[in-house]
């Protein structure tokens, strides 16, 4: 599991093993737009402030992922223990 932090209301999730962090954020009533949630659409993609993302999608190009500044998050994970998202 991993933490995900929300910059700006300043909560923070335990994203499980068996658990995307889009449905974590759901669950706890948080806003995020989505559509495929397998990766592709892109819809869910949003600002990385600190952390290292694991990504999983099929959405960002290679020069995104190396910004390491936006994330997919209906399917990416965490390397670093901690993710702070721009939300
Ligand atoms: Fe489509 Fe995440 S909802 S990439």
């Amino acid at each position: 599991s991993f933490e995900v932090r929300l910059a700006r209301s300043g909560e923070s999730y335990i994203v499980p093993e068996d658990r995307s962090i889009l449905q974590v954020l759901q669950e706890a009533g948080v806003d995020v737009s989505y559509s495929c949630e397998e990766g592709v659409c892109g819809t869910c993609m949003t600002g990385l402030l600190e952390g290292t993302p694991d990504h999983r999608d099929l959405f960002l190009s290679r020069a995104d992922r190396a910004a390491n500044t936006k994330m997919c998050l209906c399917v990416s994970r965490a390397k670093s223990s901690v993710l702070v998202l721009d939300i």
